[in-house]
């Protein structure tokens, strides 16, 4: 996906319920349509990426293919944990004893940032598995930032051994805005466009990577084409009184749909002035669509279009 920059690791975030895991799959629609081993990792106990990517059954932890060239998952972060310290630990026994130990597992599942820190090394292995692009739906956690900042953390911590080594190349490769880009999702309203507009600004200042992209998702389409809306304007001052009843509605129903647009585009409008550098895409409401497979589909098509690729979207 051209917008992404060639990126290898894609993380999509933003505020609870405005549509990050329906644009992952979209996304990850539109990288498998040009041909690459792409991945979706989810991370949540209780999915919603299966509808959205029209598979039948729970995912688990280890990627499956679900569509030509594209995997899905639903990342344990705890079974991570595991495979970290394996793969970390000098010897299987050790490992063992680790893992058996109730204070230990205890600490190595609770503590946020070694769970993380697993998260990142199981990714980066993903990542050298070969699958490319890495597109991850972050939970709607408000703390993208730290999430990301994770390893750096760890690494800086430990400093020196083995585990120190994995966990900074894992780093290395989750802080690099050349490997790593950043999706950030909101609506066109007031709260998720605040929170978009802060994550923006804190992922270049405390990352220093600057998301690829902003997608505003359920844009209002205009009533009429945009170029037609002045076209309209007689009709919206006159009275509704003034008209046959039959009339009412349906000029009631365009004023709404002109009143709906306008506000969106003041959303719109607000993200652009915060963040003029920002590349900001607008994907419309779909309405009536058979499923939630159907709505990724169609999405797919329109960051297709928006991002000027020629392939066609499996479907
Ligand atoms: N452009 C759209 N048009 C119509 N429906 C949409 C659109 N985008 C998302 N939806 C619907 O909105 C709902 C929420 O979307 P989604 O699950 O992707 O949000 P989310 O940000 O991942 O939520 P959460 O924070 O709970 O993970 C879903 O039912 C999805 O089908
Ligand atoms: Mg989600």
């Amino acid at each position: 996906v051209s917008a992404l920059g060639g990126r290898r690791l894609i993380f999509v975030t933003g505020k609870g319920g405005v549509g990050k895991s329906a644009v992952t799959a979209a996304l990850a629609r539109c990288a498998a349509a040009d041909g690459r081993k792409v991945l979706v990792v989810e991370m949540a106990a209780h999915g919603a990426m299966e509808p959205l990517l029209g598979v039948k059954g729970p995912m688990g932890h280890e990627p499956r293919e679900v569509a030509p060239g594209l995997w899905a998952c639903n990342l344990d972060p705890e079974r991570s944990v595991g495979d970290a310290v394996a793969g970390l630990v000098p010897t299987p026994r050790l490992a063992r004893a680790l893992l058996g130990n109730p204070v230990a597992r205890l600490f190595l599942r609770t503590a946020p940032a070694v769970s993380e820190t697993a998260v990142h090394l199981c990714l980066v292995a993903w990542l050298n598995a070969g699958y490319s692009p890495v597109i991850v739906d972050l939970p709607a956690t408000g703390h993208a930032v730290g999430f990301l900042d994770a390893s750096r953390a760890m690494a800086h911590a430990l400093r020196v051994g083995r585990v120190a080594k994995a966990v900074s190349e894992a780093a290395d490769v989750v802080r690099d805005p050349k490997q790593t880009g950043l999706v950030v999702v909101t609506l066109p309203e007031e709260l998720p466009v605040n929170e978009a507009i802060d994550l923006y600004g804190r992922a270049q200042t405390q990352l220093g990577i600057v998301p690829a992209v902003v997608v505003v998702n359920r844009v209002t389409a205009p009533p009429v084409p945009e170029a037609d809306l002045p076209k309209l304007e007689p009709l919206l001052g006159t009275s509704l009184e003034d008209l046959a009843p039959d009339a009412r509605a349906v000029v009631g129903a365009v004023r709404a749909g002109v009143k709906a647009h306008a506000l969106d585009g003041r959303q719109v409008a607000r993200l652009r002035e915060a963040l003029p550098d920002a590349r900001l895409l607008s994907l419309p409401t779909l309405h009536g669509q058979a499923d939630e497979a159907a709505l990724v589909v169609r999405l797919a098509e329109r960051l297709r279009d928006l991002l000027g690729g020629q392939r066609a979207v499996p479907t």
